[in-house]
């Protein structure tokens, strides 16, 4: 990461007027920096590397090349997303990695979250890493490093990043958005033609569903896990909360509660709402649900996800909880 400082008097962009003009200065920036050098991008499909890769798409074309590593950690549908626009829609030269297989070898029977988290993040060196030497001519590295990051970079959310990159990877930074807070990179994402869902997406963890499948992650709760969140943001959607509530998610704990189904006894696992609002994830509450969506999420969980049997909406606000469960 780059020490920059923000010039006091820069505009805040807020329009798309204002993007233009930026994207217009970087794509100029860049080509400057980079000439018909090649730079290399981890792009994950969150909004701030999906915001630089389009950005550099435009500068520089097929001199970006963008390497999307699935850690088998996603969300429904994220890592086809990201092939579907980078590599389809916007021709990108996109080097997609299935890793499913090698990070949740690793992770099994792993229940401790601060060990978990570790060997995620540096499975995800590993795999980037590995990718990166088979390339040859690669000059610079692009990150989507955005302006908190800087100035935060010592400060408590340091150890959340996943994916730094080792340190002896010699390459030139290319950081086209350091400058720019995260209400600015979401104005210029829609301005290089980036579809809302994307640029608005709530936040993610690195670590993915890694932190929210607790205690040792098995393949099939995992899949459980990633269906009902996929139910529960589906559902949000329709009623409008995906608008309003600034993280939203589900986690699977590892025990199991008697039920009945069809008549049967059936064990499950509970699927636990959270919805929280906040500003700097410092502290949160918790979104008033309506609760007919509540049974409409619940009917549909129990009914379409394999492995469920309750659903419970978790009421702690932060602190005492703090938002993940690991
Ligand atoms: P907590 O759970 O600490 O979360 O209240 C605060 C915010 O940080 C996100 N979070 C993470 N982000 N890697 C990340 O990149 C992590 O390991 C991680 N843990 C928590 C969390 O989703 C919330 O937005």
């Amino acid at each position: 990461m780059n020490k920059i400082v923000r010039p006091e008097n820069m505009q805040r962009i807020t329009t798309p007027e204002l993007a233009k003009a930026f994207i217009e200065e970087q794509v100029a920036a860049v080509r400057a920096q980079v000439g018909d050098k090649k730079v290399l991008l981890a792009l994950s499909g969150g909004v701030d590397s999906s915001v630089v890769a389009a950005l550099l798409i435009k500068a520089i074309g097929k001199q970006l090349v963008c390497v999307h590593v699935n850690h088998g950690l996603m969300r429904k549908g994220e890592s086809e997303q990201v092939i579907e626009i980078f590599g389809k829609e916007l021709d990108s030269n996109l080097i997609y990695v299935d890793a499913t297989d090698r990070f949740l070898n690793l992770l099994a029977g792993v229940a401790e979250p601060e060990r978990k988290r570790k060997i995620i993040g540096n499975e995800f060196i590993k795999v980037f890493d590995e990718e990166a030497s088979k390339l040859s001519g690669i000059s610079f590295l692009a990150q989507g490093t955005i302006y908190p990051d800087i100035l935060e970079s010592d400060g408590v959310k340091a150890h959340h990043n996943v994916g730094g990159l080792p340190e002896d990877m010699q390459f030139a930074l290319v950081e086209p958005v350091a400058l720019l807070y995260k209400d600015e990179v979401r104005v210029v994402g829609e301005a290089l033609g980036l579809p809302h869902g994307m640029v608005y997406r709530q936040p993610f963890p690195g670590p993915g569903l890694g932190v929210r499948c607790l205690g040792a992650i098995t393949r099939d709760r995992l899949h459980a896990l990633r269906e009902a969140d996929a139910i529960l943001r589906e559902e949000f959607d329709r009623c409008g909360l995906a608008e309003s509530v600034w993280q939203y998610f589900i986690a699977v704990p590892d025990f199991k509660s008697v039920g009945v189904k069809d008549g049967k006894r059936y064990e499950g696992w509970p699927a636990i709402i959270r919805a929280v609002n906040t500003t700097d994830a410092m502290s949160a509450t918790i979104e008033e649900i309506p609760y007919s969506v509540l049974h409409t999420i619940t009917d549909r969980i129990t009914a379409e996800v394999p492995g469920i049997n309750r659903v419970l909406y978790d009421l702690t606000p932060k602190p005492i909880g703090t938002i993940e469960w690991e």
